[in-house]
């Protein structure tokens, strides 16, 4: 190991910088910084408890990463071309985006959805748009994660109705629905329901999960959306574990024993370009997750104790300036996923600060990831900053700064309560202004915006969505109506309200609406009635309502 001479060290200035966390950095970390620390206790071995190094014992010498490019916009059958180029250029998983139309549980054809049909994901409102979504795609073979969170039910029943037609089984299915309304209540806003019934209709989908979908993750607490929106390293990892700790106790409440969903709990985070934090925050959180799982929970199965996690590469860090450079950040922000150890990875195309990707801007994404796995030397050994001063100094301070904000998250009364008062929000948006000041004043460079700027930005040809895919939707919508059997779709939609009514007998917990909500969709009830009926019942929240 190179040792600079005594001289050179003690010119460098002893000034520590903060971190994204507002944590100091030490311009040089030394044995003396890792004195009380016990490896034994804080690091462990690789696959084992507490899962500092990784939740499997081999990591990426046994398999990489799964490479899950997040794509969909348009029609069904548009997205459908774009899935299977990613696939023929290399992607392991499949990751869907949705409209907002159906995000909020309405048709392409409601008033609400003016404008925003095919633009920011996929339009799916029935079971004839899945089966085109899916076209050609063997169910059995591929794994799929769903954005989606408050119709999550009914885009996951959409899918198995589909594979059902495939003669796939509910065994066979792998893949991941987001089902994260926490999340959306602080940071992203896709809610239709109030949290009461929102939390029901998760447990609902761990239930239906484990005893229909036993390889499906049931969930996917999400901190990216967090991030995006201002949140600090520490601030994501203790909002999104205080999420999960809500969802834990939902299902517990709703009579499941822990051992029964938690190994199917799955959650995501960002890879931000400050890769050394990002490493260490991977590395806390999972450290976190299984000492709540096993202290607070009681959790036995492994499984339920080990954080399983999809990282993103930081959207909000892209430039429209100068777009090329944000293939450099997409890269650092990949490797810090993969130093972190992710189970699977979106890498952002480059352009994606200016549109939707182009087709060849995905397909660069996707070569980055590849470059990671198949060009370094990142995939031969499981955790390669195990034992770093700096690094396992940085978990340490990150791990004791998120328990701290997650002690005042539980003092408030725990993710929901928080949530009731804003207070996830305002830390959020405090810490956003902080970055925002930075920037503005140079204190924190950003390539090509305030500093290294060119004097005349080149043009750039963005991808654009057909304007007639409002009018497409609309008449598959009309085609559906014409077609379908109304009378079976409206007793359907009033057993699923019963249902949803429906009160648990005694110590029998209610009905699980998923088995009348699949019926329904089978019958080709559309994404909008099946939510309308919902909305029926169970309200629609409006921000600030008591919970
Ligand atoms: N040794 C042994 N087994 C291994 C292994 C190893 N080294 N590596 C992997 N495996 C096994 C796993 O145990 C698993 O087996 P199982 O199915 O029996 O559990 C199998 O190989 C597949 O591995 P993973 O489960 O780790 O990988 P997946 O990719 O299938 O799942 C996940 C990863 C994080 C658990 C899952 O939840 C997932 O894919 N999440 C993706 C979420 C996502 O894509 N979200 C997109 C959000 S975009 C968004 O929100 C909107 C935008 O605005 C950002």
């Amino acid at each position: 190991m190179a040792h600079e001479s005594e001289s050179a060290l003690e010119s460098v200035e002893d000034t520590s910088r903060l971190s994204e966390s507002g944590l100091p950095v030490e311009p040089v970390y030394g044995p003396q910084d890792l004195a009380s620390w016990d490896p034994g206790k804080q690091l462990g071995e690789p696959g084992a408890y507490p899962y500092t190094r990784g939740v499997h014992r081999t990591m990426y010498t046994g398999r990489p990463w799964t490479m899950r490019q997040y794509a969909g916009f348009g029609t069904a059958a548009e997205s459908n071309a774009r899935y299977r180029q990613l696939i023929a250029h290399g992607t392991t998983g499949l990751s869907v985006a949705f409209d907002l139309p159906t995000q909020m549980g309405y048709d392409s054809d409601a008033p609400l959805a003016r404008g925003e049909v095919g633009r920011v994901g996929v339009a799916v409102d029935s079971v004839d748009d899945m089966r085109v979504l899916f076209d050609g795609i063997p169910l059995g073979e591929v794994s799929t994660s769903m954005t989606i969170n408050a119709p999550a039910a009914l885009l996951l029943l959409l899918y198995q109705l589909v594979a059902e037609e495939q003669g796939v089984p509910g065994d066979r299915l792998t893949g991941t629905v987001q089902n994260d309304v926490l999340k959306e209540y602080i940071a992203r806003g896709t809610y239709i329901f109030p949290p009461a019934p929102s939390l029901r209709l998760t447990a609902d989908i761990f239930r239906y999960c484990q005893a229909e979908l036993p390889r499906w993750n049931s969930i996917s607490v999400s901190g990216y959306h967090m991030a995006e929106a201002g949140a600090s390293p520490v601030q994501e990892i203790a909002f999104t574990l205080a999420d999960g700790v809500e969802y834990v106790r939902a299902a517990v409440a709703a009579g499941m024993d822990v051992d029964d969903f938690a190994p199917r709990l799955s959650f995501f985070f960002v890879a931000r370009t400050t890769l050394l934090e990002e490493v260490a925050k991977f590395r806390a959180a999972r450290r976190m997750w299984a000492r709540l799982m096993r202290e607070e929970f009681g959790a036995r199965n492994p499984k339920s104790q080990m954080l399983r996690f999809h990282t993103q590469t930081a959207g909000v860090q892209l430039t429209a300036q100068q777009p090329e450079t944000n293939l450099v950040r997409v890269t650092v922000q990949a490797l810090a996923a993969v130093l972190g150890g992710t189970q699977s990875l979106h890498t952002n195309s480059f352009d994606e600060a200016i549109a939707l990707p182009t087709a060849k801007a995905a397909r660069l994404a996707l070569r980055t990831q590849q470059v990671l796995a198949h060009e370094t030397d990142v995939t031969a050994t499981v955790d390669p900053f195990a034992g770093s001063y700096a690094i396992e100094s940085m978990t340490d301070d990150i791990e004791s700064a998120a328990l701290e904000l997650m002690d005042e998250v539980e003092s408030l009364g725990g993710a929901v309560a928080a949530i009731e008062r804003g207070f996830q929000k305002n830390e959020i948006e405090r810490n956003a202004y902080r970055i925002a000041q930075q920037t503005d004043s140079g204190d924190r460079v950003v390539v090509g915006v305030n500093r290294f700027r060119l004097d005349e930005e080149e043009p750039y040809v963005p991808l654009r969505v057909d304007p007639a895919i409002e009018a497409r939707q609309r008449e598959g919508l009309e085609r559906l109506r014409a077609e379908r059997d109304g009378k079976a779709v409206t007793t359907a939609l009033g057993e699923l309200r019963k249902a949803a009514e429906g009160k648990g007998k005694g110590k029998q917990p209610k009905p699980n609406v998923l088995h009348p909500m699949k019926d329904a969709l089978r019958a080709r009830a559309t994404v909008g009635e099946v939510c309308g009926a919902l909305r029926e019942v169970w309200g629609a929240y409006t921000p600030g309502e008591s919970v």
